[in-house]
């Protein structure tokens, strides 16, 4: 076997391999239990407020709490991630794939 057809093969292999890791979708399962450190806060059954406001359908509401953002993966990793008016940042706190298991589970509230 030549070495160009070696470093082709471990090239398409590295490549494939990022796309599929790209393309994995968060576990609502996993992201459950991820959940359980914001439920001292959030409901996620209701959308009464508890120290932040209830989670169920979170992504089916018009805006946010603040009545202007839209809920989309981006606003709401962002308010994770950032956090503020009483609400911790996550950023450093859980990791891509956390983040990811918790936005799937979030999108089933
Ligand atoms: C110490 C209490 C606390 C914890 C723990 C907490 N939050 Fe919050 N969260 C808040 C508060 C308070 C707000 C409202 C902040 C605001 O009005 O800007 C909020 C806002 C939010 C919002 C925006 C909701 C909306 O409708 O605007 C989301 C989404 C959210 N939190 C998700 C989470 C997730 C996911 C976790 C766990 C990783 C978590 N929170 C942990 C207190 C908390």
């Amino acid at each position: 076997m030549s070495i160009q057809r070696i470093l082709g093969i471990s090239a398409g292999f590295v490549l494939s391999s990022t796309l599929l890791l790209g393309q994995a979708k968060g576990d609502a399962a996993k992201g459950k239990e991820v959940f359980e450190q914001c439920g001292v806060c959030h409901a996620a059954d209701s959308d009464e407020k508890k120290m932040g406001p209830g989670l169920k359908g979170l992504f089916k509401k018009a805006t946010l709490a603040d009545g202007k953002t839209k809920p989309t993966d981006a606003s709401v990793m962002e308010k994770v991630n950032k956090g503020g008016n009483g609400m911790p940042a996550y950023e450093e706190m859980l990791d891509k794939k956390e983040k990811d298991d918790l936005l799937a589970y979030l999108k089933t509230l």
